[in-house]
């Protein structure tokens, strides 16, 4: 029989009403850092306060000169911290240990034993800023990741390999291919983060792997790819390490980080350099994203109309990987433009931050 148009379902548009439904605000469990540098000295005191309005708890990365490799410097660089911000008794910073060839098994049951020091962060000698001192290879650790894995502590990478005949967008791939998968692979029980993922190649690995492997996801790695880099001119405040990816690596990332997926969790990486350290010749790797770093995280996850998944990864899964307690207090985003300004004091000097001069859609309400 022959149906006339009138027997089909009628496909109507949507009334304006029922087609946008934006959410202004936001309120979240109070959300955790956990990939941060904080530095020291008047630098410390200049960045801490645009954390701790944020965030309760941050992952404090141990690359400082000379670099954080025992449970008595991370005391005294917490004491630091905690000193730098005498009138806030809600945050905390989590330590770390910077994983050296020298690192011993006893060490490790030290940071376990402390109670403050949450993990060991391994920088690939050479790697990235302040790397000097970092092991040349996990081969080289294997020691030390036996007791890591015996008593719990987890370990954080930077994954990039530092062969120079390696092209820096394929480094962070063959780190999976040389170092990483074999670690995971020999250390079944030793919980790992891969640090600040930046290719679908990362995104997969995690994917795959065991429960015992998680990963942090930076705002600016959301937000931002390689175009960044060479917009009307080279950007030296977008310079960062592991370097910003094609855009189809963007997309794995934001897919990633919305996913709801467990294994996936705020990390800024936000990493503060005076403004002369960067606009240089050779200029240093790092972003500054702790001015607005959780209003960031919101741009992106609006990007792809995924606010509803924002608290998950930045409130509740990295807090759940590392067997600490959610935060119960919480923090409200309102969208609401806000003005970055053109540069931020950072002690003696001045930092760029990201979006310097520009805006952002999203503001903490007060
Ligand atoms: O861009 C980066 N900056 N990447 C790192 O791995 C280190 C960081 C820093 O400490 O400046
Ligand atoms: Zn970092």
């Amino acid at each position: 029989m022959l149906r006339m148009w009138d027997d089909f379902p009628k496909i109507t548009a949507p009334s304006d009403e029922e087609s946008v439904v934006s959410i202004e605000r936001l309120t979240l469990l109070r959300p955790d850092d956990w990939h941060l540098h904080l530095r020291d000295g008047a630098a410390l005191a200049a960045v801490l306060p645009d954390t701790a309005r944020r965030f309760a708890r941050a992952i404090v990365m141990p690359n400082l000169v000379p670099p954080i490799t025992t449970v008595a410097l991370a005391a005294g660089y917490r004491d630091r911290i905690l000193a730098a911000l005498p009138n806030n008794p809600h945050f905390t910073p989590l330590m770390t240990l910077y994983l050296t060839e020298r690192t011993s098994p006893a060490d490790i049951a030290a940071a376990r034993t402390s109670g403050f020091v949450h993990a060991v962060k391994y920088y690939p000698a050479g790697a990235t800023t302040h790397s000097d001192a970092g092991a040349r290879s996990l081969d080289r650790c294997e020691a030390v990741l036996a007791a890591m894995e015996a008593h719990d502590l987890p370990l954080l990478v930077h994954g990039e390999v530092t062969d120079p005949t390696v092209d820096v967008f394929d480094r962070e791939r063959t780190f999976i291919e040389r170092e990483l998968a074999a670690t995971v692979a020999k250390f079944p029980r030793l919980r790992v983060v891969f640090e600040h993922i930046t290719t679908r190649d990362a995104v997969e690995f995690v994917e795959r792997a065991p429960a015992t492997v998680a990963a942090t996801i930076t705002a600016h790695h959301l937000l931002l790819n390689r175009n960044a880099l060479f917009t009307g001119g080279i950007r030296p405040h977008h310079y960062c390490l592991p370097v910003l990816k094609r855009e189809v690596h963007r997309q794995a990332l934001l897919r990633a980080a919305t996913s709801g997926s467990p294994k996936f969790f705020l990390g800024t990486d936000s990493a503060p350099h005076a403004r002369h350290t960067k606009e240089v010749a050779c200029g240093c790797a790092g972003i500054y994203t702790a001015h607005a770093a959780i209003e960031l995280y919101a741009e992106a996850f609006d990007e792809v109309d995924k606010l509803d998944r924002l608290e998950g990864f930045a409130s509740c899964f990295g807090a759940d990987f590392y067997r600490l307690p959610r935060n119960t207090a919480v923090l409200t985003l309102v969208r609401t433009t806000q003005r970055v300004p053109a540069e931020l004091p950072f002690g003696d000097d001045c930092l760029v931050p990201l979006r310097a001069d520009g805006e952002i859609a999203w503001s903490i309400a007060d």
